[in-house]
């Protein structure tokens, strides 16, 4: 790889042993890729190996010593930097009834990481959704390791980043830089997959749970290749927007769709096709969403015990609209519903009496962790039983019904009925 001066002078460990392994790791990810230079980044978004644990039950050959190692000597992050969830509520973990040494254990942990990233300048966001409170700007190119953050910015903001790993990522943090393959090429970013909507489905009437299913579905279908979607209601809101990258991450694994008259390289079908034949038509009616809405339920039982909202973070419309069904109500005493956000989105919510709505009704909003990775069967104590849940979101469904917990899927109105009667009576 051709390496710019800054670069030289990071890998000859000119700036210290830290950021001489980041750029080494860079240059190895960009040697792979067959990237001919790095390029600036304007943020980051990185993972915090504690999370990846919650999520996956695994370290990967991440841990938190790797991250000690990696940021020896560094000062700070090269570039504004914002951060996954990372902790556990512990008002969850006492609900959970996890032992008292295993709470106390991973709040050291859990400690000790926010000790670092805070030295290191973290912008404190622990979500999977940081362009809510840090938005970049179309054509800059950034580094990220959660997959919602990948998408929602290629798709909807025009930023250009590639799916890093919680490693990979933290050394774009510390050099602010990235090697320049991927979707960082506009070659790489055109649409391969034309996705067309039948007549029996009118978009200007999808909830945020009919924008998942789609997503859900159209994801297994185009498996890599980058979709673009035609006929989409061109005000779609940033929530709506949010819920139709999401299930990508898990039902295909690409970074990147293309909603023509919204994304900002598409405004229209054949400018996101780069001009050429799609090398597949995927056509949706009723029938595949109503298929896919089967495909994520797993439960049979109508009582339910957990509804979760907020899978990716909750916005602040999104918030409001669930107070707003809570407003006067009293959730059921056998159910927990939780609503997960971002840390400045719960401070601000809460400033706004939604909160206080939302957890006057018997509801609780929770912040700075995953909506979902704490619940599978694998992460809860052994004789804990999760019961049944309920979820208007694709991606929590799909991990929960993975980890073996029952689940329902449908619309927020349905979930928030189940949390008032403590069963589900379907969508
Ligand atoms: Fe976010 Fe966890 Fe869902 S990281 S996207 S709330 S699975």
């Amino acid at each position: 790889m051709k390496l710019a001066a800054d670069e030289e002078r990071m890998l000859s460990g000119e700036s210290g042993p830290g950021i001489q392994r980041a750029m080494e790791l860079l240059i190895a990810v960009g040697e792979a890729f067959e990237a001919e230079r790095m390029v600036d980044i304007s943020a980051a978004h990185i993972l915090s190996p504690e999370m990846q644990f919650w999520n996956t039950g695994q370290l990967a050959g991440w841990s938190r010593e790797l991250v000690e190692e990696s940021v020896e000597g560094v000062d700070g992050f090269k570039v504004p930097t914002t951060i996954n969830p990372i902790f556990l509520d512990p008002r969850l973990a006492e609900r959970i009834a996890f032992p008292a040494g295993f709470i106390e254990e991973m709040q050291r942990t859990l400690a000790e990481g926010r000790q670092t990233y805070a030295r290191l300048g973290i912008i404190p966001v622990y979500s999977c959704c940081p362009f809510y409170v840090y938005p970049a700007r179309k054509g800059e190119h950034i580094g990220s390791a959660e997959s919602v953050a990948v998408l929602y910015n290629n798709s909807v903001l025009g930023v250009r980043v590639n799916r890093e790993s919680g490693p990979t990522a933290l050394a774009t943090a510390l050099t602010g830089k990235t090697p320049l393959y991927g979707m960082h090429l506009s070659e790489n970013r055109y649409a391969r997959a034309l996705v067309k909507l039948k007549d029996s489905l009118d978009p200007a009437t999808f909830t945020y749970a009919d924008y998942n299913a789609l997503s859900y579905y159209v994801g297994g279908v185009v498996v890599n290749r980058i979709p673009v979607y035609a006929g989409l209601p061109e005000n779609m809101s940033t929530t709506q927007l949010k819920y139709l990258c999401a299930p990508l991450g898990v039902s295909a694994g690409i970074p990147m769709m293309h909603a023509a008259g919204i994304t900002p390289e598409a405004p229209d079908v054949e400018t996101a096709l780069g001009a050429r034949q799609p090398e597949m038509v995927v056509e949706v009616g009723k029938e595949e969403i109503s298929t896919t809405y089967e495909q994520l339920t797993s439960a049979r039982e109508e009582r339910i015990n957990y509804v979760f909202l907020g899978c990716p973070h909750a916005s602040v419309p999104e918030i409001q609209e669930i107070a707003g069904l809570l407003y006067g109500k009293k959730i059921h005493p056998d159910v927990t519903l939780i609503v997960g956000t971002s840390s400045p989105l719960h401070l601000l919510t809460r400033e706004m009496g939604l909160v206080d709505i939302i957890e006057g009704s018997g509801g609780m909003v929770i912040s700075g962790m995953c909506s979902a990775g704490a619940f599978l069967r694998r992460n809860v104590p052994k004789g804990y039983k999760v019961g049944v849940a309920a979820t208007n979101a694709a991606k929590a469904a799909h991990y929960l019904k993975v980890g073996g917990v029952q689940v329902w899927f449908g619309n927020l109105r349905n979930c928030i009925d189940a949390a008032i009667k403590g069963k589900w009576e379907g969508s």
